[in-house]
């Protein structure tokens, strides 16, 4: 029997793709999208959606109620960058909408739940390179905190309550369809709008800023892999190390120059910086991969060679 899902967060970067890709499996009627606002007209337009406060324990279980939902993503947040300016806004919001999740599960209204991790739970005591499903773990973000404090508590959900919760510590999220917004990853969606109509971008992080990343194509087959797995096959019910690619914004530079000679980068580093100096350079992510044949596909040029092609088409420029 198909689930019947409600996407939270579904106007969002990774939200909006999400939702279309499990209506093509699921069925419309079955994917039923909802945000705090129409931000998305893509989405608000594309089938069901309900404006639901991600916040708000009645609103989420209102449109539980109305649909027969059995199962949740949660995919709404505030990301590393808007967190250190508003730390108490992103601690409610990360933390509320997913206790509201679990409770609901944990009250046996839904079944089952998804529920993002990040490479933010890392810290700068952290190994870097090739970091390991259990380390060290200090994070100082307020997104990072929040992030590690909502694993442990999915932990502790599924144990005590039997909950059955899923996520995936996810890297920086390349996608050509909806923006981020707030996260220090950005800059690599960023650097490709900004090719395609300026020939060049200002980054925010120096050249060697390596940090690790994934085509938003591998993170919705990783998300949809792991919440279709057997249930004993999900051993671990914090969160999932998950990996791709790892790259600078040199290195993206020069795969795009392959493409527009003439793109020309440069670097004033901000803030977002020390974010991402905190965090590990790649990962290494063997339990996804030995545990539910996790395996990622897009490289960078491959990448490169999509967002171009995508962005130039919404554009309407030619890239040579
Ligand atoms: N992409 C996120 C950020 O930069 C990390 O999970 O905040």
């Amino acid at each position: 029997m198909n689930p019947k899902i409600l996407i939270i967060g579904a106007c969002g970067q990774i939200g909006s793709e999400l939702t279309f890709k499990l209506r093509s499996i699921y069925g419309d009627e079955n994917v039923i999208a909802s945000d705090i606002s129409y931000s998305n007209l893509d989405i608000v337009n594309s089938g069901f959606f309900e404006i639901v406060d991600a916040q708000d324990y009645a609103s989420i279980k209102g449109c539980v109620e109305k649909y027969n939902i059995d199962t949740i993503y949660l995919m709404a947040a505030i990301l590393s960058a808007t967190g250190e300016k508003f730390p108490m806004k992103a601690w409610d919001l990360n933390m509320n909408s997913l206790f509201h999740v679990l409770n609901l599960a944990k009250a046996k209204f839904i079944k089952q739940i998804f529920w993002p991790s990040s490479i933010a739970v890392f810290g700068p005591s952290t190994p870097t390179e090739s970091t390991p499903q259990y380390t060290t773990m200090e994070p100082t973000t307020v997104y990072g905190i929040t992030k590690q404090v909502g694993e442990r508590w999915c932990e502790y959900y599924n144990q005590k309550y039997g909950v059955d919760v899923r996520s995936l510590r996810y890297p920086g999220i390349i996608s050509w369809k909806t923006q981020p917004g707030g996260g220090t990853t950005d800059y690599a969606v960023d650097i490709y709008h900004k090719a395609v109509i300026d020939k060049k971008y200002d980054c925010f992080l120096t050249e060697n800023t390596k940090l690790p990343m994934m085509f938003m194509d591998d993170a919705i087959k990783a998300t949809i892999d792991i919440m279709s797995a057997d249930n004993d096959v999900v051993k671990i019910r914090s969160s999932y190390n998950l990996a791709a690619i790892s790259f600078t914004p040199k290195e993206v530079a020069a795969s795009i120059k392959q493409h527009i000679p003439e793109f020309e980068i440069s670097y004033t580093p901000d803030y977002r910086q020390a974010i991402a100096d905190s965090w590990p350079k790649s990962i290494n992510d063997e339990e996804a991969r030995e545990g539910w044949n996790w395996k990622y596909t897009f490289s960078l040029e491959d990448i490169t060679k999509k967002m171009l092609f995508q962005l130039e088409k919404k554009y309407n420029t030619t890239v040579k």
